[in-house]
């Protein structure tokens, strides 16, 4: 009995190693930038930004594409690497065949298995022929010699064998496959949503070893770099139900006029977005809609009674003077929260001024009706940065002038006003865990990014 436990072990254990042993492929030359024709560099371009790779493989001031961000994860501190041609520091010397290896099974040249923090579980998904234009984008990259800090990894996560664990129970190999119930829009949308956009990253929660969670928990809202990802599923929190059209406005401009604008982490996926032809955030926006679903008749009915309302916003906030001014005046001065929005906001996000840079109606907006207050603190704390070709941010950061119990009464203040959802629980430790990665440079962060690559001067994955 006990023999055959141990050959069982003995041979399960051969197996392991069987499947977690991959063999090294030779370096190559580095080929020739002119040898790859210019539409598939193109191509490769547009995939590149859907993939948001210069966001996580570019350090704070470093060159594209370089490496050296560090990526904090509950397990320590990992760094990107240079994914640019340089032959020593880079991947010059890795043919086609290992580049698709890296994006497919997340194994490196040398068969070492990478970190999911590269985001691999949902790149295995993308297609030979998208790889290839990946592969001949980053070739014809300007090659720089950098080498990624080592990461901080505690034993045993710093063996690299144990994540042929991690992979057996978590990560499923596998191109994707088109669902043939649907059109051909919804299945290029699911394909770069769970493939390259890899957006249940963020919108997903994980379970303690780092992995997704699947199912029923698929884009049910999932947190990054201290930034709620809210649900996109049947469970969205968005007051006015997400169509087609507003979400392909939102995923290509960053903002959406019932919506409000895009910010923290998902700022850079808009506006890599933005570079590419609208048909992408459509087909993204068909499949998100679809996983969404239609919303229940009593959140239609709350949706419609919110639009159809001129602006009505908090019950006495906004009085009208003799000369047809709308002054801000709290309608009960014993509410301190009612007293400072009054004071310090209302003048913006009752003002009616058109959307991105008038503030948003907050009885439209998803931040406080969210299952956590996480973004409006941020919002609060950083304020928003300027738009394109604008000077002063549009709405100015608090952190200097509220303290984190005005907040907190302001949060509560505007979650009853605001939303329909009950309280948030106590928010100072939150918000004190804001006003700290704020003060570490959090601004940047808070970058609603153009073309440049908008780095985050920390991102954080749960990997
Ligand atoms: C969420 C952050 C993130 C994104 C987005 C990302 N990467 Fe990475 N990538 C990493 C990290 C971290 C590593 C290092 C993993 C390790 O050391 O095990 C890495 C490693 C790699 C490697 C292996 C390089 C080597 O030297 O071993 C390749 C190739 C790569 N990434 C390509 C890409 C491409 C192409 C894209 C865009 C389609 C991309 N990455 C997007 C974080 C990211
Ligand atoms: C790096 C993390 C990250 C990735 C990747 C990401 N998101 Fe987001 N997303 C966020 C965060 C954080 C927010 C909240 C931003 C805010 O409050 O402005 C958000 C907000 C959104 C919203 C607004 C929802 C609402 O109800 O207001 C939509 C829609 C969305 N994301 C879609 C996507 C899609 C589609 C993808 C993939 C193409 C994607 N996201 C990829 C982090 C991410
Ligand atoms: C100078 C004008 C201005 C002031 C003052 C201002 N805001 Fe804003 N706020 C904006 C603009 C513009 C946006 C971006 C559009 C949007 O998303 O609402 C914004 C966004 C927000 C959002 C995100 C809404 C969403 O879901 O998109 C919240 C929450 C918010 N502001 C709260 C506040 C609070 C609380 C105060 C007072 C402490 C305040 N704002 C003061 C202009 C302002």
């Amino acid at each position: 009995m006990a023999a055959g436990v141990a050959v069982v072990a003995v041979v399960g254990l051969g197996g392991f190693v069987a499947y977690a042993w991959q063999p090294e492929i030779e370096a190559g030359g580095r080929p020739a930038a002119s040898g790859f024709a210019p539409e598939l560099v193109k191509r490769g371009a547009d995939l590149a930004a859907v993939g948001n790779c210069v966001v996580c493989h570019t350090a704070p001031g470093g060159k594209p594409f370089a490496g050296g961000l560090a990526l904090p994860t509950p397990f320590g501190t990992i760094y990107s690497t240079n994914i640019t041609p340089d032959e020593d520091t880079g991947i010059g010397r890795w043919s086609e065949a290992a580049f698709q290896r890296s994006m497919r099974e997340g194994v490196d040249r040398e068969g070492r298995h990478l970190y999911p923090a590269f985001p691999y579980d949902h790149f295995t998904k993308v297609s030979d022929a998208d790889n290839q234009a990946l592969y001949a984008y980053l070739m014809t990259r300007e090659s720089i010699a950098a080498r990624a800090p080592e990461n901080e990894l505690p034993f045993p996560m710093n063996v690299r064998m144990v994540l042929a664990g991690w992979k057996l129970l978590f990560f499923r190999e596998g191109v994707f496959e088109p669902d043939p119930a649907k059109d051909a829009v919804w299945n290029r949308g699911a394909y770069l949503a769970e493939g390259l956009g890899h957006c249940s990253a963020c919108h997903s929660p994980r379970n303690i070893f780092g992995a997704e969670k699947g199912g029923e928990d698929h884009l049910s809202g999932g947190e990054a770099e201290g930034w709620s990802a809210y649900a996109l599923n049947q469970a969205s929190p968005a007051p006015i139900p997400w169509d087609v059209d507003s979400l392909t406005h939102y995923l290509h401009e960053g903002w959406e006029a019932r919506h409000g604008v895009a910010r923290g982490p998902m700022a850079p996926v808009n506006s890599n977005l933005g570079t590419l032809p609208e048909s992408e955030s459509r087909a993204l926006a068909t499949y998100i809609v679809d996983r969404i679903g239609a919303p229940s008749p009593e959140k239609q009915a709350r949706a419609q009674k919110l639009l159809g309302e001129t602006p009505a916003h908090a019950p006495g906030v906004l009085v009208q003077s003799a000369g047809g001014q709308t002054n801000p005046v709290a309608h009960d001065a014993a509410d301190r929260g009612a007293a400072l929005y009054a004071g310090a906001c209302s003048t913006c996000h009752d003002a009616g001024r058109p959307l991105p840079y008038g503030g948003l109606r907050l009885d439209h907006s998803t931040a406080l009706s969210g299952p956590s207050p996480s973004n409006p603190i941020n919002v609060i704390l950083q304020g928003l940065p300027a738009p394109e070709g604008e000077r002063g941010p549009i709405m100015p950061g608090f952190a200097g002038s509220l303290d984190d119990a005005q907040i907190a009464e302001l949060l509560a203040y505007m979650r009853r006003t605001y939303s329909d959802q009950p309280a948030w629980e106590d928010p100072a430790d939150l918000i004190a865990e804001a006003r700290a990665r704020g003060a570490e440079g959090g601004q940047k962060a808070l970058s609603t990014g153009t073309d440049a690559p908008a780095n985050p001067s920390k991102r954080e994955t749960t990997w």
